[in-house]
């Protein structure tokens, strides 16, 4: 492998086809230590309330309080959830995906299972259930707003103008025969692209410093040493990949839906609630 001090340039084309590294294969889930504090379960602003995350965070009131299937007709995933908090969860779903009721529920029928989003909805709940049970000590760290950021349908992609971030650092320069290569032949230190080409990883670290909003250096030494494996953020990054992959086995079809940008959006933390959240 020979060095230039080239910048990292990416095609902007063979970025969506990247962000998911790992294909089918899905690895076995571990938790992701927290960096920022969770506010708490009664975080008006939180839609996983909306979850019955709030029995898994242990909320002491829990039980003093009337479950949602008490008094709604038509409750499944949402039937622990007390119904005083009820009302909220579903003022914080629809800002966070910048819904009105009515494109839920037809006009005052809402225990009414008439409308396909509502469905959908149920699926999404369980999704943003699972992804705090299996990556964040059951924590609600991606919301609906995490991913969706007021809008029905999520983004993947950054703008095509930001799909290029120029490294502090010399990156490697693949010869045609290494790139073709089995990423594990061609680097020393590699677990979640174990079978994908060199280049297409190589591809991804370039797309990963746009989607994440950081330098190469980021998640590897200031000296850039590639293969040192003591920076916390690569070994994060790899349960990243192996979650970004679970997600979209189990409820996109295997489909590269769910990316790393459609969370962090150029941010190293992703956004958990909109700025302007009561
Ligand atoms: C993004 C879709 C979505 C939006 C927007 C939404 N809801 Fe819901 N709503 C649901 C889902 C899903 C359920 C069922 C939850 C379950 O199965 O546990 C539900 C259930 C309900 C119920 C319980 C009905 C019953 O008796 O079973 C009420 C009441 C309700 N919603 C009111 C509202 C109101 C009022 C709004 C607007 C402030 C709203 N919803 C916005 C998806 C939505
Ligand atoms: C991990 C990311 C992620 C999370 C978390 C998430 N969604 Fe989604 N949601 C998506 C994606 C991606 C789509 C588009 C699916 C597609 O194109 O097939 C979507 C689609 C939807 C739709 C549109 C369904 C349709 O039929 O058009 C609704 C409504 C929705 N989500 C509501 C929610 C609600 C409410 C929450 C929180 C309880 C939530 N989502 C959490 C990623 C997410
Ligand atoms: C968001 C974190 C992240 C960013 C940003 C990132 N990398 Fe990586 N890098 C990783 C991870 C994780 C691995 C190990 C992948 C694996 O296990 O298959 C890795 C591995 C590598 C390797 C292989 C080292 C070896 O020999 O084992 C090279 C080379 C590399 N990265 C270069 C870069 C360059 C150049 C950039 C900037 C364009 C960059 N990386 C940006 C996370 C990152
Ligand atoms: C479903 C949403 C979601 C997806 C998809 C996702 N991330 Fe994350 N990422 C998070 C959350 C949440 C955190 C933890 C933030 C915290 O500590 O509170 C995080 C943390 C990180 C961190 C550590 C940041 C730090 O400074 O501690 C890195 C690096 C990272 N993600 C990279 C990636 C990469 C690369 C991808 C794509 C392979 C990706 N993420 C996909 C939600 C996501």
């Amino acid at each position: 492998m020979t060095r230039a001090p080239a910048l990292a340039l990416l095609a902007a084309s063979a970025f969506a086809a990247v962000l998911v590294a790992c294909g089918p294969k899905v690895e076995p889930a571990r938790t992701i230590p927290a960096r920022v504090p969770i506010p708490g379960p009664f975080d008006a602003a939180a839609p996983l309330v909306a979850s019955g995350n709030i029995v898994a965070e242990g909320n002491s009131s829990f039980g003093k309080t009337t479950p949602a299937s008490a008094e709604m007709k038509n409750v499944t995933v949402m039937a622990d959830v007390p119904v005083e908090r009820f009302m909220a969860a579903m003022l914080a779903m629809k800002g966070a995906i910048g819904a009105e009721c009515k494109e839920c529920h037809p006009v005052e029928r809402y225990e009414s299972d008439e409308v396909r989003a509502k469905l959908k909805t149920r699926q999404m709940i369980k999704l943003s259930v699972e992804i705090g049970e299996l990556y964040f000590e059951k924590k609600s760290r991606v919301t609906c707003f995490t991913c969706h950021r007021g809008k029905w349908t999520p983004e993947q992609d950054p703008p095509l103008a930001d799909r290029i971030r120029a490294a502090k650092h010399p990156v490697p320069v693949l010869s045609p025969v290494q790139s073709a290569k089995p990423a594990e032949q061609v680097f020393r230190r590699v677990q979640s692209f174990q079978g994908k080409t060199a280049a297409s990883m190589m591809t991804a670290m370039a797309s990963w410093t746009a989607a994440v909003g950081v330098d190469c250096t980021y998640c590897h030494t200031e000296e850039g040493t590639w293969e040192a494996e003591n920076v916390v953020q690569k070994d994060v990054t790899r349960a990243m990949v192996a979650m970004t992959d679970r997600i979209n086995a189990t409820w996109f079809a295997g489909e590269p839906i769910v990316t790393c940008w459609g969370c962090h959006r150029g941010m190293p933390i992703p956004e958990r609630t909109a700025p302007d959240a009561p």
